[in-house]
């Protein structure tokens, strides 16, 4: 009974402040999918067990597309999301970082042996103890900062800042109350910074990295096994000249087809919607269009110039640029980040 309490008591989705064990937890999950008017960053799931997880995610990618960083907070068993190499042990952090000089130039992860994370506002601050990384969201979302303070653990320091340059939102809507926070069935997903300014600064084995460009922050989680939910999964980012783009596109295991597409244009909402939405394959990566309606159809071209990450083909992460603009009007480049998973060969 008293080894039960410690997984039993952090089940208050709406305190301020929760903690999580190090370990998967036993009983139902309480699960969220339908916004609030408030705590839009907060997590989702409380008492994360075997077949329910959740993760908070940051990168960011510079203009050119040379330099990039990923780090993701979980609280996840592999039971429920097959990368985060334990059955157990639910708390990874995970960090991975292009340079010029290589795509994969540094990537590592750690186990916390606890985590704390506290809503404030809108905004959430996590603490994954023992890793030395942490962030911290202002209550109104405009900035967020990824500390790394693990130069024993990670052979890392520095921070990911970010000044938001486009509005929250949800899958199909901006960020209001009594909107649906589903992606696909069991799947659930949060925007709180589709675009920022981003200043990294990172010295990583004695050795700096240091770069501007797009931030990115959000978070998933699921109420059932990912595997068991998702088929395939195209999901990006990116920014062309005044626009900022967030893109998915895939199907849910039984096949069934969802998407969602997100415009910005100098920091306010042109489009967040789930349908005229596409991401289609093409010979040197994918095409990306989303219709605005009455602002036309926008067109990008994601070339996967670098794979950052790769997983027994069936998931991949790139880098890469991005060309494109309102279907006929004027055109930029930009670059972007590209998640793609696929379950139905496997
Ligand atoms: C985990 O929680 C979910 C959601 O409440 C529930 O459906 C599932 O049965 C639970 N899994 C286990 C192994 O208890
Ligand atoms: C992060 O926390 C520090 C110290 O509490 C604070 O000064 C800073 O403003 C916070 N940053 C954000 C983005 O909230
Ligand atoms: C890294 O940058 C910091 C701060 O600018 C500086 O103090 C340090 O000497 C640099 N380290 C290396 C290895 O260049
Ligand atoms: C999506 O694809 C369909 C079928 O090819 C096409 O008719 C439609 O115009 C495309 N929409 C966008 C926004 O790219």
């Amino acid at each position: 009974m008293f080894f039960l309490w410690s997984f039993v008591l952090p089940t208050l989705i709406h305190a301020a402040t929760v903690t999580f064990p190090p370990t998967v937890g036993v009983g139902a999950s309480d699960v969220l999918y339908t916004s609030s008017a408030s705590s839009f960053d907060s997590l989702k799931i409380s008492n994360v067990n075997s077949t329910t997880y959740e993760w908070y995610y940051f990168d960011a990618i510079s203009d050119d597309g040379s330099y990039s960083v990923v780090a993701t907070f979980f609280v996840a068993p592999d039971t429920a999301f097959p990368f985060t190499g334990s059955p157990t042990m639910t708390l990874k952090v995970l960090l991975s970082i292009q340079t010029p000089d290589s795509d994969v130039f540094y990537l590592n992860g750690a186990f916390a042996t606890d985590a704390q994370v506290t809503t404030d506002g809108d905004g959430a601050s996590g603490v994954w103890e023992g890793t030395g990384l942490s962030f911290n969201g202002s209550s109104d979302m405009s900035s967020y900062e990824v500390v790394i303070d693990s130069a024993d653990v990670m052979g890392v320091t520095g921070t990911i800042s970010m000044q938001s340059i486009a509005p929250a939102h949800y899958p199909c809507s901006a960020a209001q109350a009594g909107e649906t926070m589903q992606l696909m069935p069991n799947i659930g997903w949060a925007n709180a910074i589709p675009d920022s300014q981003a200043t990294i600064q990172l010295e990583i084995n004695g050795q700096n990295v240091s770069f501007t460009g797009s931030g990115y922050h959000d978070m998933n989680w699921g109420d059932i096994p990912f595997t068991d939910a998702v088929g395939t999964w195209h999901w990006g980012h990116g920014r062309l000249g005044p626009y900022s783009l967030v893109w998915f596109d895939g199907t849910s295991q039984d096949g069934t087809p969802y998407a969602s597409g997100y415009v910005s244009m100098n920091g306010a909402i042109i489009g967040t919607q789930c349908s005229g939405v596409n991401v289609t394959a093409s010979t040197s990566g994918f095409d990306i269009g989303i219709d605005l309606g009455d602002e036309g159809v926008l067109q990008a071209q994601f070339s996967t110039d670098h794979t950052l990450l790769s997983f027994d083909g069936v998931y991949y992460r790139w880098s890469g640029s991005l060309v494109g603009g309102i279907s006929g009007g004027e055109q930029y480049t930009g670059s972007a980040m590209f998640d793609e998973f696929d379950f139905t060969s496997s």
